[in-house]
């Protein structure tokens, strides 16, 4: 038996990526006509991260200068300021030029250029310095200062609805947002998985970023192409997952990539386990009750964070997606009046636990769902 071809947790390349044509297509050519920056947001898991870096890899093969800068990774303003010049530092291949006008730029922080870990040329600042907007700014500017003509830039801000906490007293969107608009050879790719939070920054006229750049939701991949993905990887390791099998992966997942390969993997290791080389519908069945013993510390918690409102409301949301909380919605379920369902639901989009879309508002995660609809589950545990 060979090793389990399915990989989830880190973002996907090469033969553990599949579909995504039309959207690496249409982000390529946007970023290399330079017409408009991008954003690209869906929820957690749908592979942005791992489409994004596919996009910076052919747009690098074009010439072009990339950085993929996670604002996950950042959990202070100072921290920003080091990290994001290091990363437009490391672009230059630590040239002495650039260094000199990335310390210039960056004096009020006093940098400093240390050797890192990995014997490559390194920027420390005086992260104790709170960073004026005006030092933002000049960490910015940076990458435009350091591009030209033949050789535009192309910065991915990953997970970049963070800049919203990362200071409590500058109005960072507007300093983003006025400093990027100067920019005229960097393209700007902007990713996010708090959808309500991306949708309210791109698409709200009093907000700095509306109307900025072209907005792209990323969807589920075609279930026929997840189906042949799933069986073919199987296949690729001598596992044999029959047609009923492989669509128990796709209805539990919910079509979300994350959730496909991480049942694929837990079923391929205890088939690999038992010696066996075929995949039935109670093998998934059993994976996922597994994935969702492994996370029902993180429900638990998840839960416990939320008001009695909230929560009686994530279990309402358990058998599937709602389009209208009607009367007889909310007396079912015993929901209070319809406003009090709505400032619940605004916090679970939020809070990331609620997507709403096409089909509905639903619980992003359907593994919590699935926990949620378990009849042994108590809401309210004594
Ligand atoms: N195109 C793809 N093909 C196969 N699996 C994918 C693909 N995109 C994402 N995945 C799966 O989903 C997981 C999360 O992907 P990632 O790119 O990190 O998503 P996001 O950035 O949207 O949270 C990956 O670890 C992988 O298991
Ligand atoms: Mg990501």
């Amino acid at each position: 038996m060979r090793a389990n071809p399915f990989v989830y947790g880190k973002e996907v390349s090469g033969e553990n990526f599949y579909d995504r044509k039309e959207d690496f297509g249409m982000l390529v050519s946007t970023l290399a006509g330079g017409s408009a920056n991008v954003v690209l947001y869906a929820p957690r898991r749908y592979g942005k991260t791992s489409l994004a870096k596919k996009a910076l890899e052919e747009l690098s093969r074009r010439g072009f200068r990339c950085i993929h800068f996670d604002l996950m990774r950042v959990e202070s303003l100072p921290k920003f300021c080091e990290a994001y010049a290091s990363s437009v530092y490391a672009l230059e291949g630590g040239a002495a030029r650039a260094m000199r006008r990335i310390g210039a730029a960056l004096s009020s922080l006093r940098p400093k250029f240390t050797l890192g870990n990995d014997g490559k040329p390194a920027l420390e600042l005086d992260l104790a310095v709170q960073p004026s907007a005006g030092t933002v700014e000049e960490a910015l500017d940076l990458p435009e200062r350091l591009a030209h003509a033949r050789h535009p830039v192309v910065v991915a801000f990953d997970e970049f609805q963070e800049i919203a906490s990362l200071s409590p007293t500058l109005p960072l969107e507007g300093v983003f947002r006025s400093c990027i608009q100067r920019h005229k050879h960097v393209r700007y790719l902007f990713l996010g998985s708090k959808t309500h939070m991306m949708e309210r920054m791109f698409a709200d006229r009093s907000r700095p970023f509306y109307n900025s750049a072209a907005i792209q939701r990323l969807g589920l991949p075609p279930a026929g192409e997840s189906a042949a993905f799933v069986a073919s990887r199987f296949a690729s390791a001598g596992m044999r997952a029959g047609d009923d099998a492989v669509q128990r992966i796709l209805a539990l997942s919910g079509g979300i990539p994350y959730y496909i390969q991480a049942l694929s993997a837990l079923a391929f290791d205890a088939a690999a386990a038992r010696g066996r080389a075929d995949i039935s519908v109670s093998d998934i069945d059993a994976a996922a009750e597994r994935l969702i013993q492994s996370k029902s510390d993180f429900y638990e918690t998840a839960l416990q964070s939320l008001s009695t409102a909230q929560r009686t409301l994530l279990a309402a949301l358990s058998g599937g997606p709602v389009h209208r909380f009607d009367t007889k919605f909310r007396t079912a379920h015993g929901l209070g009046p319809s406003s009090a369902v709505h400032s619940a639901l605004a916090v679970l989009r939020e809070k990331g636990f609620v997507e709403s879309t096409s089909r509905g508002h639903e619980i992003g995660d359907p593994l919590f769902a699935r926990y949620l609809a378990a009849p042994t589950f108590q809401l309210f545990p004594e």
